[in-house]
């Protein structure tokens, strides 16, 4: 019997109105493969980029890089995981907008039975990512408690996770969001403090906020819009970890600028160098099971899209209407 699954592909890089839902025919997993079936897809602002292009990949392309399920076959050599094992992931290459897929099972791990499909589905690629900067992306000599960290976008996927998991570490995360409601979610989730960057000068708050001195490591995803303010954030010897462009690409950096403000260190992380095995993967999706199930992360899916409706979740996306995690349902 050949199985087929709903998809949604791309035959040109461009907005919203390129995504097309379409019947595809699903293989059998080859060596190092599983094939695993959607309860449930997650939404990424990376997703955008591969949708306009400004992340490239051959076309027609099928999007989507984050989902939850059960497994339904396993290829040659893949033991981690069995016929019928709930399990979730974060991957490349892109493909999890649909029912079914086959992928590689090393960047498939189980999903313990206290976290659901719609949790694992949302938290993967967000979760990892904040794992990987609060664990991992750290300025000269760590972090300690008491420390403040400034965090953009702080009311989004990632953010509200990295608000949650800073709070549990100790740590002072000081959240920009852009409208008072999102400033107000992020510190009910966590954040110590809270910037509205649309209507307040955050790099005159952030200095407020530390007596004079500034962050020790700044986690920008915004890009563009706030990277240059985001070195004026930063004490002596500190970092700017700039790990997306939601408002789009960084400009080429003068490296002399870095001496001029003190001795600045810079960074631009992807989760996809932290989990290219499969033993790191699986010890940082423990370590984010950990913080879920512990109940000092919770997930929060505050957007749900019927698969089909994919376009409208990717313009309510773009257009910053949302909060926290959103899903696609296949
Ligand atoms: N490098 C990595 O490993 C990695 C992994 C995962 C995610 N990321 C990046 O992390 C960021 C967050 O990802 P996410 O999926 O959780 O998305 P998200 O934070 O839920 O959504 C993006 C947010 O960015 C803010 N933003 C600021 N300027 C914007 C603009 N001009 N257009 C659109 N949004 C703007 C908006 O929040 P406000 O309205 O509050 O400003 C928006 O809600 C993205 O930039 C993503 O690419 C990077």
């Amino acid at each position: 019997m050949s199985l087929s699954s709903r998809t949604i592909v791309i035959d040109a890089f461009g907005g919203p109105e390129q995504l097309r839902l379409v019947d595809r025919p699903v293989g059998e997993p080859g060596p190092g493969e599983l094939r695993i079936r959607h309860h449930a897809v997650g939404l990424n602002y990376i997703d955008v980029y591969q949708r306009t292009g400004l992340y490239a990949n051959p076309l027609p392309l099928s999007l989507g890089m984050e989902g939850a399920g059960v497994v339904e076959a396993v290829g040659e050599g893949v033991t981690h995981l069995a016929v019928g094992d709930r399990a979730a992931y974060a991957s490349q290459p892109p493909g999890a907008y649909c029912e079914r897929r086959v992928l590689p099972a090393k960047c498939v791990v189980k999903l313990p039975d206290a976290i659901s499909f719609d949790e694992g589905a949302a938290m993967m690629l967000k979760g990892l990512t904040a794992q990987y900067l609060l664990r991992g992306t750290l300025p000269q000599g760590g972090l300690q408690a008491g420390d403040f960290i400034l965090f953009h976008a702080a009311a989004g996927g990632v953010g509200l996770i990295a608000c949650q998991w800073a709070k549990a570490l100790g740590y002072q995360l000081i959240g920009t969001a852009g409208s008072d409601e999102k400033c107000a979610l992020a510190r009910e989730l966590g954040a110590a403090h809270t910037i509205n960057y649309r209507t307040e000068d955050f790099v005159a708050r952030v200095k407020e906020i530390t007596g004079g001195k500034g962050v020790k490591v700044v986690y920008d995803s915004v890009g563009a819009d706030t990277f240059m303010k985001s070195l004026d954030c930063l004490q002596p010897f500190g970092l700017l970890a700039n790990f997306g462009n939601a408002s789009g690409k960084v400009p080429p950096l003068d490296i002399g600028l870095l001496a001029a403000k003190g001795s600045l260190y810079v960074s631009r992380p992807t989760l996809f160098t932290h989990i290219a095995t499969r033993e790191r993967t699986q010890a940082m999706a423990d370590d984010l099971f950990g913080m879920v199930t512990s109940g000092q992360v919770k997930i929060r899916i505050d957007q749900r899209y019927p698969l089909a409706d994919v376009a409208q979740a990717h313009r309510d996306l773009e257009a910053r209407k949302t909060t926290g995690c959103s899903i696609l349902l296949p």
